[in-house]
């Protein structure tokens, strides 16, 4: 082995050391922990819709291989959703159809997006990262109907 490659196998080495006994050292003495993953902390454990208003609902988004929770949410015409999209395993993405909504989800973070739905019908949602097999299968539909129709059909909220 030539003297110079040996001389960067050493430098590698000792500063994977260094890197490694620094987390040890934050860790041990400075007592800091390592970041958590974000969907282990509340309220972002599981995914979640409640109303905050009048016409204003908050919806967390959960991305994971490969689906969306939830994978289909009923509003009433007007709502304003306060969108927070993450994900539990791999990176995802999170489009919504004629909507300009086009988030990436994320492990470790929370993507915000506020979106108005003025007109009925049928908002159809995608992934928009390959992230593997089943990646074509994940998607989902937020259904935007009368007020009425909404509380006749017993679905959220
Ligand atoms: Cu998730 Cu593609």
């Amino acid at each position: 082995m030539d003297k110079s490659e040996k001389f960067a196998l050493g430098v590698s080495g000792l500063l994977l050391a260094v890197f490694f006994l620094a987390i040890v050292y934050m860790q041990v003495v400075q007592n800091i922990e390592v970041p958590t993953c974000i969907t282990d902390v509340e309220p972002f454990t599981t995914d979640t819709l409640f109303q905050v208003g009048e016409d204003e609902y908050e919806l967390h988004m959960i991305a994971r291989m490969w689906a969306f929770q939830p994978s289909s949410v009923t509003l009433p015409v007007g709502s304003k959703v306060h969108l927070y999209v993450t994900s539990i395993d791999i990176i995802h993405g999170f489009k919504i159809e004629n909507k300009n909504v086009n988030l990436m989800a994320v492990p470790g973070a929370i993507n915000y997006i506020p979106v108005t739905f003025e007109e009925e019908g049928e908002y159809f949602f995608a992934c928009h990262e390959f992230c593997g097999a089943a990646h074509h299968a994940m998607a989902g539909r937020i259904i935007i109907a009368d007020s009425d129709d909404v509380q006749s059909a017993g679905g959220q909220p």
